[in-house]
């Protein structure tokens, strides 16, 4: 089959394409045949080596996947061989023609719902239903969603006035992306390319505050954020570190203020993303949810999407079709 193959950590020409053996289900496992891959962001940081990747390269590059299941391993329900499912691999292993992943990762794809949506809005989505949940809007609140044009951002915009925002104010890199946000349901949105961002916050704030702050930036600027935060009782959620660095913040600064910060990242977190996954599809299925695509790519763009994500051009997913 064809794969991509991850030969090193660096650019993305490290990401090459070769022809290799199709995996075999083992114990707990099932195999599909990929028709739909999608290129996620936090996957650009681990091949570029900014994330630690657990294993040593050469390996089948990617995470996630959607198609149709062609074997299934002992201990798994031979009923599920034909059915549409997305997969979350364990170790890698998803950019190729056939993926084998844990059998435990499987979602049903809806009646309806095509390989290539359910591709695009499985893991943003997946992140986005349970930061809403955890936000617990009081339906008169404000919120702040950080990066709100593209992935998590995107689906976060989407549904925040359905889960209790009564003003969404987000920021996003430049003009384009700004309008984005705006069509996805941000009210007023900042360009936080603007170094000064948050002084542009505090104007568009004009003395009013924020309840909810969905932080995918952090790093310096989240200290500069607690100013504009409800007393008592805002809540901030921290899950990305998209400036390089997690929210740089001490408990004094939080405590002082009354204000809560959540973490949102580690091991129990992403069993409630898995368990978010049905919703998700569900979601996007029904249309409460749209998936954002960029372009479906053959499998050998791989590369050139990493370099088009880290370029921050796409609006929506790419997704790679073997
Ligand atoms: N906790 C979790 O469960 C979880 C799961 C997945 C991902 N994450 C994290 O969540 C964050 C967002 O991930 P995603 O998949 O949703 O990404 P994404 O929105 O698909 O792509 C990242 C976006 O962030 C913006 N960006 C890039 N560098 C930036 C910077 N230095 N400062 C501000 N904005 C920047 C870019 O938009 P603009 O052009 O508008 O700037 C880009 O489109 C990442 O930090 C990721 O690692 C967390």
């Amino acid at each position: 089959m064809q794969a991509i193959v991850m030969t090193a950590t660096g650019g993305p020409e490290v990401l090459v394409l070769e022809e290799i053996p199709a995996p075999r289900a083992a114990a707990g496992d099932v195999v599909i045949r990929a028709e739909a891959i999608p290129v996620l962001f936090p996957e650009t940081k681990l091949r570029a080596g900014e994330f630690p990747l657990g294993v040593e390269p050469p390996l089948v590059f990617g995470f996630q996947a959607a198609g149709v299941v062609t074997e299934v391993g002992t201990d798994v329900d031979p009923a599920l061989i034909g059915r549409r499912v997305t997969v979350a691999t364990m170790r890698f292993g998803s950019y190729a023609e056939f993926v084998s992943a844990p059998a435990d990762s499987v979602t049903l794809i809806p009646d309806g719902l095509s390989s290539v949506d359910a591709a695009a809005v499985l893991m943003s989505g997946s992140v986005a239903l349970p930061l809403l949940e955890t936000a617990a809007l009081t339906g008169a609140e404000t919120v702040l969603i950080e990066a709100a044009a593209t992935g998590i951002g995107s689906y976060l915009t989407q549904l925040a006035k359905e889960y209790g925002a009564a003003r969404v104010i987000a920021t996003a890199g430049g003009p384009e992306k700004a309008e984005h946000a705006r069509k996805l349901g941000a009210d007023e949105v900042i360009d936080h390319n603007d170094p000064e961002w948050t002084t542009r916050l505090r104007e568009t704030l004009s003395g009013t505050t924020l309840d909810v702050i969905f932080d995918s930036i952090g790093g310096t600027t989240a200290l500069d954020l607690l100013d504009t935060m409800t007393p008592l009782r805002g809540r901030m959620l921290s899950y990305g570190w998209l400036s390089g660095a997690p929210a740089q913040l001490t408990a004094t600064d939080l405590i002082t203020r009354g204000l809560t910060l959540t973490g949102c990242a580690g091991p129990d977190w992403l069993t409630r993303v898995a368990n978010a996954r049905t919703a998700t599809l569900q979601r996007a299925a029904t249309g409460t949810l749209t998936p954002l695509i960029e372009a479906v790519l053959p499998l050998d763009q791989a590369a050139h999407a990493h370099q088009l994500i880290e370029a921050r051009s796409p609006l929506g997913k790419f997704i790679l079709r073997p």
